[in-house]
């Protein structure tokens, strides 16, 4: 009796083994797909196709220019910039879905209202390659009459992920086709709020949207009903850009987790500008060096990165002369380089997403 009592207790747990064993792979499988994820790379005839499908003075008047407004959290701005940005994705054809989250916080001057915006496609992927900007502008008391409307910082970013969902719809419209029974990978875009400290930087006083919003998809579980993996494993790599628009920029290459997808982006470059599909550009001056950044700069990817999200950080170094002056506007962009960047940018969001 004894032994067939162990015999039938052994055999229970050689099962809850196996089962355990087959969760945890099954778990396992989706979140390190990423690890070894590989782009689809274009060839001449599809990078022409971007280059030709991609509109700078589009993007200037209809995207741009509604965002050179003074938008610091809680200001009548801000709403205008977040309607804005709301209603350019929602006339598109691709299937986004659209989700404010709206938060109360501490500042140095009491307690302030912010909304991130998050733009999913396809939210019930396992999978999401993340863009993503600031839309706030920081707080300035005017002076002078004139006005501080960060058009580095970072409206010009945030009008190039709009630009690019505008570009690229017809591509995105098809991914809503990735059938559901294997992993499938999508797009989400994140225009964060409270980037900019309201008066001197601080754990406490910056990043108020990006925290904020890393807390909250580290305890939102994904996909819906998952347990043990939420919202931050979607996130197979969260590509933030900003202070870009102005001349002549560098980027450091700031982490060895993601080299492969930074090495992509130089790829794209050289390429881009081998066939004449840049203006003023030159390869004794390319955008995407492999030097160390010689240090982490404190940005909106900084909660996403210390949870273990795998980031790329667009941020030029040096950083334009114009950051945090009245002079950050957008009589001092560099149209060409802004077009140049879309390209670029378009090609590796195409072939992240195999399409
Ligand atoms: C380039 O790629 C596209 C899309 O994969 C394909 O349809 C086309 O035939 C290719 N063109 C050439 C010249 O290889
Ligand atoms: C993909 O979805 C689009 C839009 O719903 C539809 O027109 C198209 O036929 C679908 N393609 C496939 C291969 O299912
Ligand atoms: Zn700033």
């Amino acid at each position: 009796m004894a032994g067939g009592g162990d015999l039938r207790v052994a055999g229970t747990l050689h099962l809850l083994l196996l089962l355990a064993a087959g969760l945890s792979r099954g778990a396992a499988s989706w979140t390190e797909e990423k690890n070894h994820h590989q782009p689809a790379i274009l060839n001449s005839s599809s990078l022409r196709q971007v280059v030709e499908g991609t509109h700078i003075s589009e993007m200037w008047q209809n995207d741009l220019q509604p965002l050179l407004i003074e938008r610091y959290p809680g200001s009548p701005g801000s709403y205008a910039a977040r309607q804005h940005i709301m209603q350019r994705i929602q006339r598109l054809q691709a299937d986004w879905v659209l989700e404010v989250d709206t938060f109360l916080s501490r500042t140095p001057y009491g307690y302030r209202t912010f909304s991130n915006i998050i733009s999913t496609l396809n939210p019930t992927a396992k999978r999401h390659l993340v863009l993503a900007c600031h839309y706030d502008s920081k707080y300035f008391p005017q002076w002078d009459n004139r006005m501080f409307v960060g058009a580095t910082d970072s409206a010009v970013p945030c009008a190039m992920m709009l630009e690019l969902a505008r570009a690229l719809d017809k591509q995105l419209l098809s991914l809503k086709n990735i059938s559901d029974s294997r992993p499938s990978l999508s797009l989400q875009l994140i225009f964060f709020d409270g980037e900019e400290a309201f008066l001197h930087w601080s754990p406490q006083d910056s990043l108020y949207g990006s925290r904020h919003l890393a807390q909250k998809m580290a305890s939102t579980p994904h996909p819906p009903g998952a347990r043990g993996t939420n919202q931050l494993h979607s996130m197979d790599l969260l590509v933030l850009l900003d202070l870009l628009g102005a001349p002549n920029p560098t980027f450091p290459n700031f982490f060895p987790n993601t080299d492969r997808w930074f090495n992509r982006l130089q790829a794209i470059e050289h390429k881009l500008h081998e066939l004449g599909f840049l203006k003023d550009h030159s390869l004794e001056r390319t955008y995407f060096q492999n030097f160390g950044s010689g240090g982490i700069i404190q940005d909106d990817h900084i909660p996403f990165l210390r949870k273990g999200v795998p980031v790329l950080h667009l941020i030029p170094s040096p950083f334009p002369e114009v950051w945090h002056t009245m002079d950050d506007n957008e009589e001092n962009l560099d149209e060409a380089t802004i077009d140049n960047l879309n390209k670029i940018i378009q090609v590796f969001v195409l072939e992240y997403l195999h399409l």
